[in-house]
């Protein structure tokens, strides 16, 4: 059983990223800026987001930070999204989710620049994703297919299951499986489906985006099949210096015993989210000039 290295793979790419923007730098002058919005203070909001500016910093990147008070208007915050818009210095903008109940979501996310959208949210660029157009692609679902294929899987003729539909990870990361570069089977399970296990007991691989610990568990998986999980779930635990534990939403001892490959939590997906909103913000600030990265 292997577990995958979200971590090391994170290093290699960010590696990578840092090199372009340095060469992106030498060669025309131009630093990619990333501006993150922060509204309100969610606890695993501000560490996703505090994680994010220390990544930009590391790659050399400008990062500009908003945190805004949770009563901040919708106004507000759309006047905000604007400016940045029209920020020569700001290629990406990232606002942070979930927003407080009195902001309208998708009203925010379409007002984003379809082309600073380096979360991959706006419909625009879920749109040019889902007929392969040129994109940014949604950052978390993008991670996982450079974790499928670092574990060594090629997925091309595989059945590969995914539990969750959500926008953020369930059904992006179904279709980015089933597009012809990767040319998986894609099964996609949600809280309709009457038995997840008589799917996940074929699957290839599985990747389990519920929000809900203990969704699979070993016994619902074919031995040697390879496990994504992309569940962050903090569990009070007295014993830990902050009081919680992470788990994922995979049963991590039980799958672990059948899996060939297994992401830990934390230490799989998580590092890779924030590395492709990395590669998205160089692209954006490369305006598509520069191939650094493949
Ligand atoms: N909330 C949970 N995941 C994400 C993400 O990838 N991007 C943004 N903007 N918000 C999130």
């Amino acid at each position: 059983m292997k577990i995958i290295d979200g971590k090391l793979l994170a290093q290699n790419l960010r590696a990578e990223i840092a090199a372009g923007v340095a060469k992106l730098k030498a060669e025309k002058g131009v630093t990619p800026g990333l501006a993150v919005i922060l509204v309100g203070d969610n606890p695993a909001s501000v560490s996703y987001v505090t994680a994010k500016e220390k990544a930009c910093a590391e790659a050399g990147m400008y990062s500009r930070e908003m945190r805004l008070p949770a009563e901040t208007t919708e106004a507000d915050l759309l006047a905000q999204v604007k400016a940045l818009n029209d920020d020569p210095a700001i290629h990406g903008i990232l606002v942070q989710l979930p927003l407080p109940k009195h902001i309208s979501e998708k009203a925010v996310i379409d007002a984003i620049a379809p082309d600073k959208d380096v979360d991959g949210f706006t419909a625009v660029n879920v749109g040019r994703m889902m007929i392969g157009e040129r994109c940014f692609l949604p950052c978390t679902p993008h991670g996982i297919i450079k974790l499928i294929e670092f574990s060594g899987m090629d997925l091309r003729g595989k059945h590969a299951v995914v539990i969750g539909r959500s926008n953020i990870v369930g059904k992006p990361v179904a279709a980015l499986l089933a597009r012809k570069e990767t040319n998986a089977t894609v099964t996609l399970c949600h809280t309709g489906t009457p038995d997840v296990a008589h799917f996940t007991r074929q699957a290839d691989v599985v990747v389990v985006a519920t929000g809900r610990p203990g969704t699979l568990t070993g016994d619902m998986i074919k031995p040697g099949a390879v496990v994504i999980d992309v569940g962050v779930n903090r569990i009070p635990d007295a014993t830990k210096p902050k009081g919680f534990r992470l788990v994922g939403d995979a049963d991590f001892e039980s799958c672990s015993k059948v899996a060939a490959a297994i992401t830990p939590v934390p230490g799989g997906v998580g590092p890779l989210t924030i590395t492709m909103l990395l590669w998205n913000t160089l692209e954006a600030a490369a305006g598509g000039e520069l191939r650094v990265i493949s």
